[in-house]
């Protein structure tokens, strides 16, 4: 049977701020996201058995209908009108699981956009975005790629100019956060600190990395229920070991900082490692092809 391979790139909000709830119960965003090359590989191999699994190197990750990447293949085959079609879905996961960086709605992503160019059913992309929205408010963002603003759930986006060059490194500390609880416990009106945005989008668009790095925030950094000095406290390690700007992305508890040059990123994933974090070196990725 016929198989796609596709990389499923993690993102970081490079801002987030929450601005109202809506009535549905979600929220209204304002963020700059960004991809990273931070990444899963997936395949794809489809059958004429209409059956679908999926296999990775976490045991503890859902193997049938409930992981995204199965969600997202049943739900492209079905529009691009080929329900009889199923799929084995093999990851190799890389992206840490519940960490604020998107893993499961990269993958589903990936998933839509692997199989719309591999069985040639040629949706756009917006198309691909609006599917992907029905798995998740982050996916859409997913499917698109690079840098952008996304506003209402996560699927009103707009692209920006790649991030000025840079490096970054991730840093996941050793305990979850559940994104319902802390979207619940957000109180919008009682928020000090956002995010400059209008200011964040000005540096990036005029390629100014120190402007940018300078304007980094997520709102949820303050109403963290526990583990909000590990949090703090790693975005102090990140800032003394030379990041231009340092912060947590998504509902975290994954925190990144900015480096203008590679040694300095390299510096710094050196120096954390005995912190008992798991450490990344990346690089923000452009839009995906
Ligand atoms: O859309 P997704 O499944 O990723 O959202 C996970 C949870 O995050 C939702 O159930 C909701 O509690 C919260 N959420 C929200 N507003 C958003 C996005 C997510 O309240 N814009």
């Amino acid at each position: 049977m016929s198989s796609v391979e596709v990389k499923a790139y993690a993102k970081i909000n490079i801002s987030l701020d929450v601005l109202s709830k809506l009535e549905d119960g979600y929220h209204e965003m304002l963020m700059v996201m960004q991809s990273v090359g931070l990444c899963d590989d997936i395949r794809i191999t489809l059958n004429d058995t209409g059956r679908f699994e999926s296999r990775s190197n976490l045991s503890y990750l859902p193997d049938d209908g409930r992981n995204l990447a199965v969600r997202a293949a049943k739900l492209f085959l079905d529009a691009a009108g080929m329900p009889d079609t199923g799929a084995m879905i093999e990851i190799q996961k890389r992206i840490p699981v519940c960490a604020g960086l998107g893993g499961g709605s990269a993958d589903a992503a990936a998933v839509l956009r692997a199989l719309n160019s591999h069985t040639g059913a040629g949706f756009s992309r917006e198309a691909l975005e609006k599917l992907g929205e029905t798995l998740g408010s982050d996916v859409p963002f997913c499917v698109a790629g690079g840098t952008a603003i996304a506003r209402g759930r996560g699927e009103k986006l707009k692209p920006l100019p790649p991030l000025p060059t840079c490096h970054i490194v991730i840093c996941m500390p050793d305990f979850t956060i559940s994104t319902p609880a802390l979207f619940n416990s957000f109180d919008c009106g009682r928020t000090r600190n956002r995010p400059d945005t209008e200011g964040l989008v000005r540096a990036i668009e005029g390629g100014d990395l120190q402007g940018a790095a300078r304007r980094m925030y997520n709102v949820f950094e303050d109403v963290l229920p526990r583990n909000r000095g590990e949090v703090s406290a790693l975005k102090g390690k990140l800032l003394e070991y030379g990041a231009l700007g340092a912060a947590m992305s998504g509902t975290g508890p994954a925190v990144f900082g900015l480096f203008g040059g590679a040694d300095k990123a390299e510096a710094a994933y050196y120096a954390l490692s005995g912190s008992g974090v798991r450490r990344f070196l990346t690089k923000p990725i452009e839009i995906l092809q």
